[in-house]
């Protein structure tokens, strides 16, 4: 078998098919996978339901695998290994938690735009989110290419991001929803913000990217306002439809996305229904590591 490829959107994304990721992968099949993450930046696999212990398997094939916010502490674990993040509505025996659990909060802040762990350096690479229980309505997952939204970008304003640099902040995005008070100072600061340009080269394409996000909390040698306010620009000029690719999910679908050169969010659903899925997030690993490797 081999892997094959159907773009799903003009700009990136395709569904990939004609390999079995609950198996380990051949270094060939490896490097096929990695060089359609390079061109498409998601790919959405179907049919491909995974034991736990099968999916960190699968993505430690594509480096070491990043625990995302579980330093915060506060939550109940339902994985069985820690690299498994829980990207679900539901306590230990399956029932939808109640609206002001943390890990409900967590899942709404997912509905905002974002580069999984943006916040972290060194940075990550991919994302892959497993469905194993969907509800009724709503729950897609909506993904953007940053590379499209660059070269759409009017020349002034690539001229005025140029050079420029977002701290961007892991709470951010929970602050946005929940106001200051809703964390402890340790909180606050188990994870200090971190400074990334906003135009940065995708290291698989090679191409221009327009780095933003909810995460990013302020840019740097700019007043806070006129900082927001050019964040949340750039933000509505990447998400605009035309850069969009929606996926609808099904159980035992399997997405990977590559977080430096897309952003997504999750979409709004009854809070009543239990809807799981399952992450992992691998730390970026350069060429010149992965060939030692
Ligand atoms: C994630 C995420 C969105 C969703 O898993 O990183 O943002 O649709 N998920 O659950
Ligand atoms: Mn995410």
């Amino acid at each position: 078998m081999s892997l094959t490829l159907r773009p799903l959107h003009q700009h990136f994304a395709a569904e990939a098919s004609g390999l079995d990721l609950t198996r380990p992968l051949a270094p060939a099949e490896i490097a096929a996978v990695v060089a359609a993450m390079d061109q498409h930046a998601v790919l959405v696999w179907r049919g491909q339901p995974m034991e736990q212990e099968q999916q960190v398997a699968m993505a430690k094939q594509f480096g070491p695998l990043n625990p995302g916010l579980k330093k915060i502490g506060g939550r109940v674990e339902r994985m069985r290994d820690m690299a498994l993040i829980d990207i679900s509505n539901v306590d230990p025996d399956g029932m939808p938690l109640p609206r002001d659990n943390p890990k409900i909060v967590s899942g709404l802040a997912n509905q905002l735009w974002h580069s999984d762990s943006s916040f972290q350096a060194p940075a990550v690479s991919y994302s892959m989110l497993s469905a194993v229980k969907l509800p009724s309505w709503g729950g897609e997952t909506e993904y953007v290419d940053l590379r499209a939204a660059w070269d759409a970008l009017p020349e002034r304003l690539k001229r005025k991001v140029r050079g420029l640099e977002a701290e961007h902040f892991a709470l951010h995005s929970r602050i946005t929803l929940l106001g200051d008070d809703g964390y402890t100072p340790d909180q606050l600061a188990v994870l200090p913000a971190v400074v990334w340009p906003l135009h940065r080269i995708h290291p698989g394409s090679g191409r221009e990217v327009l780095f933003c996000g909810i995460h990013c909390r302020r840019i740097l040698g700019m007043g806070v306002a006129e900082g927001k306010m050019l964040l949340l620009d750039l933000l509505e000029h990447a998400t605009q439809p035309q850069f969009r690719h929606s996926h609808q999910w099904q159980p035992g679908d399997l997405v990977m996305w590559d977080n430096r050169a897309t952003l997504h969010r999750g979409r709004a659903y009854d809070l009543d229904e239990p809807r799981e899925l399952r992450r992992t997030t691998n730390d970026e690993v350069l060429e010149a590591a992965r060939a030692v490797a």
